[in-house]
């Protein structure tokens, strides 16, 4: 029976992931623990790149690597045809080592270093997504020492109000994201950037925001960015010829409802070509970042329960071996998740239950209310739609190791990413004579 778009219940009641027992991987990997069905993973960017192919052929799908980035992550990415955001000289890296060639990376960032610069233009990267007048400069400056005409898309902020969380949108004219479009800078420096013989101008980025599910503030930055393009235009510069409309598609935590990524990106590219032709442009070549709707609903975390306390109110709090180092999400933006007993999903009977992580916070709650079976210590949960934005925003809070990432790929198991070790904390620090015999004791005891 499927309960949830990817993860299944067997006929024993048992919480599967890509066919495999999840408390069995529990038990096998220890938890905390990610684990990603690929065969979802995969379905996802393929629901992209055929709704690419229909409707925008020409276009091009780039995961959006912040969401999740592994090396194995990147390589199935390269597989099924898909570029990279980075974010990050790290990201930038991780990539490259994962297969990615630096010519199908678009490289983002509100505040690149020379370094990072640097870095992209001396590998080949496919795109700089310029984030500022002043990081316009240096973009010419350094691929001009490199003797490079870099490929840019200016990014801009269209001045659209996501419906999302405040931290999650960054169209709106106040964003720290992008050149504003309000005012002559940004058609001063898409002249600019135009005429800079180290630079090649490909057209223009912005990205909305996160977690969105309407399709018309995607529609409204397409045409605030189509009419733009039309005033550059006028103003004597080029034609635009691609134009990146960011990631942001919603997904459903809870029971929201999910826009159907074909429907998503037919009404984008339907957008681009009626503001287009309304500008007398030819319509541009559409690509897009998703990040989230690719890996969220194809992850789930597991954790093991620990302590069980009965509060004076009679509420029950059952704690585990996680929390907010492993899911920071639920103390960033108050998000919501749900949660299964992994050895018996569909409850008969169940209680009302606050889950908490081990964290020496008070606000290390993981869900406020859910209702589950009776719980006992060593139980497994299955927090579902795990898959984007947890792997990459752990923290070693409290010594925490980061969890192991398996994927499971037709039926078999493979160890993405080793759990960290106690070793790993202290890797790379000073140690003072004497002192040698920390981490050598430690690895023996764990
Ligand atoms: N492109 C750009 C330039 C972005 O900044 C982002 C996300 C994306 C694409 C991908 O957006 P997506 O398809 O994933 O919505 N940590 C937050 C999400 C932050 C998103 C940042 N930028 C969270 O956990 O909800």
């Amino acid at each position: 029976m499927i309960i949830h778009p990817y993860i299944e219940v067997n006929e024993t009641n048992r919480v599967t992931v890509g066919s495999l027992d999840a408390e069995n991987l529990a038990k096998r990997y220890g938890t905390p623990l990610y684990v990603y069905s690929e065969n979802a993973i995969v379905s996802k960017m393929r629901e992209y790149t055929a709704a690419m192919r229909k409707h925008a052929p020409g276009g091009k799908v780039a995961y959006a690597s912040k969401a999740y980035l592994t090396l194995r992550m990147a390589h199935l990415a390269h597989k099924e045809g898909l570029w990279i955001d980075a974010a990050s000289g790290g990201e930038l890296y991780i990539a490259v080592q994962g297969g990615i060639p630096a010519g199908h990376v678009i490289f983002h960032g509100n505040n690149k270093t020379d370094d990072e610069i640097d870095m992209a233009v001396s590998m080949g990267v496919g795109r700089i997504v310029v984030d500022s007048l002043c990081e316009l400069e240096r973009v010419k400056a350094i691929a001009r020492e490199r003797s490079r005409t870099q490929p840019v898309l200016l990014r801009l902020t269209p001045g659209i109000d996501a419906d999302t969380h405040r931290y999650l949108a960054t169209g709106e004219v106040d964003s720290k994201f992008g050149i504003s479009m309000h005012g002559d800078g940004a058609l001063l420096a898409a002249l600019d950037a135009g005429a800079a013989p180290s630079l090649n101008l490909v057209g223009f980025h912005c990205h909305i925001g996160s977690q969105i599910f309407q399709t018309e503030p995607f529609q409204m930055a397409a045409e605030a960015m189509l009419e733009f393009a039309g005033n550059l235009k006028r103003r004597g510069g080029r034609d635009i010829r691609e134009l990146n409309l960011g990631g942001g598609l919603g997904v459903a935590y809870l029971d929201e409802k999910e826009l159907d990524v074909n429907d998503y990106v037919g009404s984008i590219a339907r957008e681009v070509k009626r503001a287009a032709l309304a500008e007398g442009l030819n319509p541009p070549s559409i690509v897009l970042e998703p990040g989230r709707s690719i890996v969220a609903q194809a992850g789930v975390t597991l954790y093991t329960v620990g302590t069980i306390k009965e509060l004076p109110d009679g509420t029950l709090v059952a704690a585990v071996d996680g929390g907010m180092s492993d899911n920071p999400r639920p103390m960033l933006y108050g998000a919501d998740y749900k949660v299964l007993l992994a050895s018996e999903a569909l409850p008969t009977k169940t209680r009302p239950y606050r889950i908490v992580g081990k964290h020496c916070e008070e606000g290390d709650t993981l869900i406020q209310k859910v209702m589950l079976p009776e719980l006992r210590r060593g139980d497994i949960l299955v927090m579902l739609s795990g898959g984007a934005y947890q792997y990459s925003m752990f923290s070693n809070y409290n010594g925490a190791l980061r969890p192991a990432v398996i994927h499971v790929e037709n039926g078999h198991p493979i160890v993405a990413v080793e759990r960290q070790t106690f070793f790993d904390l202290v890797r790379g620090q000073a140690r003072r004579t004497g002192y040698e015999a920390v981490p050598r004791v430690a690895d023996q005891l764990f």
